[in-house]
């Protein structure tokens, strides 16, 4: 273990993993801290869509940007590959939002026709391009520009892609209090001792108030649990993703499925509800009858890191020289990790990301309101 480098990045999630690989290739000298394994918060319990049209956004900026980052991934997964010969299985089939009844295929057709985006499958051609789907849906809008992947295996491949480079990964280490004199940062302590470094990155999670706390800041994330269920069949019931309303049915290597998800609000409980799984395969089957004979692998939860706003944490404090933030991207931080972790990295250099303002994602921005509300 070296003891100085240009950046320390708190978090071996989807966003400080991406964020890792951006500054190696940029030649800087990085260490990546993770207080468990890799993926081991909500990047592994993601469903892995790249899901930039058929996903809501708390601004318009977003949006854009999100479908930046979707169209980034093919060649990154290829770049991936090549130096950590890991696949992180993209499947580009497109997404289908299905329509129940006749009024949700005229909100869905009129949506569509507004957007500028997808194109009408009528039941017809539903049927032909995915014969399990229940037969009494009246239709669905194909959008063959979302993808979705394995969001574990990309965040490995990405550390071990930067560790290539040069990165240093240190795993099972916790980042106990960041380092300042005089308003800039010095470094990090970790369990395993203090890594000296000019900048650090908190990305990690939903969990960095703690870290904050003694530089008498703040970064207000709430954790919304989320639960998916696996199912295997012995042959393929789906190509493409379904995202309909109330489940999503995210198809996966090995005939598998994955359903997802719940959303508790500020649960932080680990575990699955019966309920959930229950419900989940529910919502599932209406769709794929079939899943009702499918067998059951396994459930899981995560906790989706949100901000009070909906809008992630992303750039730099500006009370404290070299510490930055990039948190809090919610139901899509797997899919906006190509474009964040870019930004962020111009940012630590001093560039502007053309076309892009980041005042709305400042971390800042809690931190003006409670100074003013202190003021008043
Ligand atoms: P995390 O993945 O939580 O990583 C943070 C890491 O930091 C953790 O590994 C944690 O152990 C570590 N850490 C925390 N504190 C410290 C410390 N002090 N020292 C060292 N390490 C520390 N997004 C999508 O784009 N598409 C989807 O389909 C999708 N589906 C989802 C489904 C579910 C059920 C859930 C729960 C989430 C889903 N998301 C999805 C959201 C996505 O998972 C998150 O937005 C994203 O993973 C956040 O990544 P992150 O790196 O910020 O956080
Ligand atoms: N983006 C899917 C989820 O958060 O469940």
């Amino acid at each position: 273990m070296s003891s100085r480098y240009d950046a320390v990045i708190i978090g071996g999630g989807v966003i400080g993993c991406f964020l890792a690989y951006q500054l190696t290739k940029r030649g800087k000298k990085v260490a990546l801290v993770e207080q468990g394994e890799l993926a081991s918060g909500a990047s592994g319990a993601a469903a892995g869509m790249l899901a930039a049209d058929c996903e809501h956004f708390e601004h318009p900026e977003l949006k854009s940007m999100a479908r930046l980052s979707r169209d980034a991934f093919p060649s990154v997964i290829r770049e991936l590959r090549q130096l950590s010969g890991i696949d992180a299985g993209l499947n580009e089939r497109g997404f289908l939002v299905p329509a129940r009844d006749a009024q949700e295929a005229e909100e869905l057709h009129a949506g569509m026709l507004a957007d500028c985006s997808g194109e009408w499958w009528r039941p017809e051609k539903l049927q032909t391009a995915e014969p399990a789907l229940c037969k009494a849906l009246h239709g669905a809008v194909y959008r063959a520009e979302e993808t979705q992947l394995l969001p574990a295996r990309l965040t490995e491949a990405l550390a071990y892609s930067a560790q290539s480079k040069g990165a240093e990964l240190l795993l099972q280490t916790k980042a106990a209090e960041i380092r300042e004199i005089n308003g800039s940062v010095q470094g990090v302590m970790t369990s395993r001792g203090l890594l000296e470094c000019e900048q650090a990155v908190l990305a990690g999670g939903w969990q960095m108030d703690q870290l904050l706390q003694p530089l008498g800041l703040t970064l207000p994330l709430e954790p919304v649990k989320g639960e998916i269920v696996e199912v295997h069949s012995e042959s393929p019931l789906l190509t493409s993703t379904l995202y309909a309303r109330n489940v999503y049915i995210v198809p996966k290597p090995g005939n598998k499925l994955w359903l997802g998800a719940t959303s508790y609000s500020g649960d932080r409980s680990s575990g699955v509800r019966a309920d959930s799984v229950y419900k989940l395969l529910s919502a599932g089957s209406e769709y794929i009858p079939e899943i009702r004979s499918s067998q059951f692998i396994r459930a899981w939860s995560g906790h989706r890191p949100k901000t009070p706003d909906g809008l992630p944490y992303l750039g730099g404090f500006s009370g404290i020289h070299g510490l930055y933030a990039a948190a809090g991207h919610y139901r899509n931080g797997v899919l906006m990790s190509a474009v964040s972790s870019s930004i962020l990295a111009n940012v630590m250099e001093g560039i502007a990301t053309p076309g892009v303002n980041l005042e709305p994602f400042s971390p800042d921005r809690y931190q003006r309101q409670r100074e003013g509300e202190m003021v008043l």
